[in-house]
């Protein structure tokens, strides 16, 4: 992968920080940018008018109202909910699902979540839905199928589980969970805001009922996604006003209508990943973007997995230092890389690395119950380095420098 070229889509990376804090939000891409900026300039006007401007605007967010879905392999683009965040987009969910669902039935949450994907369905138990916890194996750090399968009755209606932790980065195997849940007729809700900025989402491949993941992750503005079956949306009842109807999804659940700009911003995504695809690969003419999205993205994983196995392999040496999920680079694990220093409070290594002007971070990132549950609460939480496929072996080489003189 041109290192060179990649990053020049990114005007943030010129400055001289080293970012290694994308999993807290990653640097837009100019591309995205640039369509915004258009849209201010041509099109900021309602949609759904007969003038020209009008015209231009409802045929740009329809445009990549469709783009969104060709992007996670929907089949229909009234499957794509846009909204202001990942959590907001849950919570809407969660109250449509509180008002369709059975009393008695039961939601199965994990304890490797972000809040987000938990809390919203635990509230839930005041409409009267049972909650049950799947944790993960704490000596693996894996969320195991024979303890779903433990977990699941004939009343589990909804698992709801992360794609990818934000702390551990382990890829949890979404389509065995899918199947299980299905075969005991739940539904599946999978936050895919830790997964979705390494590899290509497929929401058809997954057979997912729900998938959500944020833009300001996936080199966005600050905005999110829903991804919902058809026939699941069409029966809730969605929060807009009394006259937008049952059959108008996305519109039922999106009152007030999208952001019309970051929409539009978004299709900047396909620009990148199309620009990338015909740098890397000069005499392929394919032309069909899931193809050229999936080339794109093996270049991308096999450069994430060189940045990813160098920091690993730097802190396997440090005999202070425990890594808080698998403690290599696999297939199964994206470069979000959490580790704590035995009698040391995580804010003072993260202090250290802002002088070094290294952007990283530590806490509990909003996992509180996986921090709470691996008993490392006392070291404030866990020093996270996470890394995108625009970061540098230089960059890592810098910060395992920078990292060698403290722990
Ligand atoms: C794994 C995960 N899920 C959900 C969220 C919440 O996303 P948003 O800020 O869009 O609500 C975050 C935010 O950090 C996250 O890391």
């Amino acid at each position: 992968m041109d290192l060179n070229f990649t990053r020049s889509f990114f005007p943030g990376l010129e400055s001289p920080w080293i970012f290694m804090d994308n999993a807290g939000g990653s640097q837009i891409c100019r591309t995205v940018t640039e369509r915004m900026f258009d849209f201010y300039r041509s099109s900021h006007v309602q949609l759904g008018a007969s003038y020209g401007p009008s015209v231009i605007a409802t045929e740009r967010v329809a445009e990549s109202q469709r783009w969104m879905a060709e992007y996670i392999n929907a089949s229909d683009p009234c499957e794509v909910i846009m909204g202001s965040s990942t959590s907001l987009l849950l919570r809407m969910l969660a109250s449509n699902l509180g008002r369709v669902l059975p009393k008695g039935s039961e939601i199965i949450v994990t304890n490797c979540d972000h809040e987000a994907n938990i809390g919203c369905w635990r509230e839930l138990e005041n409409s009267g839905m049972i909650i049950k916890p799947w944790k993960i194996n704490p000596e693996t750090f894996k969320l195991e199928l024979p303890e779903l399968e433990r977990l699941l009755t004939r009343q589990t209606r909804l698992v709801a589980f992360t794609h990818s932790s934000n702390i551990l980065g382990t890829i949890n195997p979404i389509a065995d969970i899918t199947r299980l849940a299905h075969t005991h007729g739940a539904m599946v809700c999978v936050d895919g805001v830790a997964y979705a900025p390494h590899k290509p989402v497929d929401v058809a491949l997954w057979n997912v009922d729900f998938y959500v993941f944020s833009f300001y992750k996936t080199y966005g503005p600050h905005y999110a996604m829903l991804y919902g079956k058809k026939q699941i949306l069409d029966n809730l009842p969605g929060n807009n006003h009394y006259f937008i109807g049952k059959d108008q999804s996305p519109y039922k659940f999106q009152p007030g209508n999208v952001n019309f700009e970051f929409a539009w911003g978004m299709c900047g995504l396909r620009d990148y990943y199309n620009a990338l695809f015909e740098f890397h690969f000069p005499g392929d003419n394919a032309s069909d973007f899931r193809y050229r999205l999936n080339k794109v993205s093996v270049l991308i994983s096999n450069h994430e997995h060189l940045l990813g196995n160098t920091l690993l392999a730097f802190l396997a040496t440090k005999p202070r230092v425990r890594i808080i999920g698998q403690p290599t680079a696999t297939e199964t694990r994206v470069p979000t890389i959490s580790f704590i220093v035995n009698d040391t409070d995580s804010e003072s290594v993260v202090l250290k690395m802002d002088k070094e002007m290294i952007g990283i971070r530590f806490g509990d990132f909003y996992a509180k119950h996986l921090v709470r549950d691996l008993g490392i609460e006392r070291y404030n939480g866990v020093v996270r380095i996470s890394m995108v496929h625009y970061n540098t072996i230089e960059e890592v080489d810098k910060l395992i420098l920078a990292l060698d003189r403290i722990i």
